[in-house]
């Protein structure tokens, strides 16, 4: 039966909302982190601040990139994310502040909560394929 064998309409590759490694609670908290210490460079809803985030300033710079999903956050493993909220980007050339010694454990992981709660499911599992949690 060749029917069987075709995937029902509603099949989705992607895991089922809630299948993420934060909970609400660290949304709302990093909701607050972000809006005083990220959105004046990354966007109130991380959507950044550009048209082309690609695209050099004037200055020489890159603008900050969006972290909702539609740059490259997601090529990053949490790990890798933290580091970058760390350190910021001045050692590889960049301008973002370091964060390390500003914000809390919790609250740099609830800041990114925030930002990978405006990734759809497709994203999220991409970024899982790339490390994910790691
Ligand atoms: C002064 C502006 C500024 C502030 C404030 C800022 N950033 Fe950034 N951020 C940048 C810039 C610019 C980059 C690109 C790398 C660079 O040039 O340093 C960046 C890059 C990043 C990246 C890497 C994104 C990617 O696609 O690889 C992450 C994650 C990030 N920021 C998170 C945060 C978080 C979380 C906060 C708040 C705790 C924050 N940033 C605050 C300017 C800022």
């Amino acid at each position: 039966m060749v029917a069987a064998c075709e995937e029902p309409p509603s099949a989705s590759p992607v895991p089922q909302a809630g299948a993420r490694w934060y909970d609400a609670e660290q949304v709302q908290q990093g909701s607050t982190v972000f809006l005083q210490h990220c959105a004046t460079c990354h966007g109130e809803q991380a959507q950044g601040l550009v048209a082309d985030w690609r695209q050099k300033l004037d200055d020489g710079f890159f603008p900050p990139p969006p972290l909702n999903g539609t740059a490259h956050a997601w090529h990053h493993p949490r790990s890798v994310l933290l580091q970058v909220i760390n350190e910021g980007g001045l050692e590889f050339g960049g301008r973002m502040p370091a964060f390390g010694a500003v914000l809390t454990e919790t609250d740099k992981l609830a800041a990114i909560a925030y930002f990978q709660n405006f990734w759809d499911d497709e994203i999220y599992a991409n970024w899982q394929q790339m490390g994910g949690s790691n």
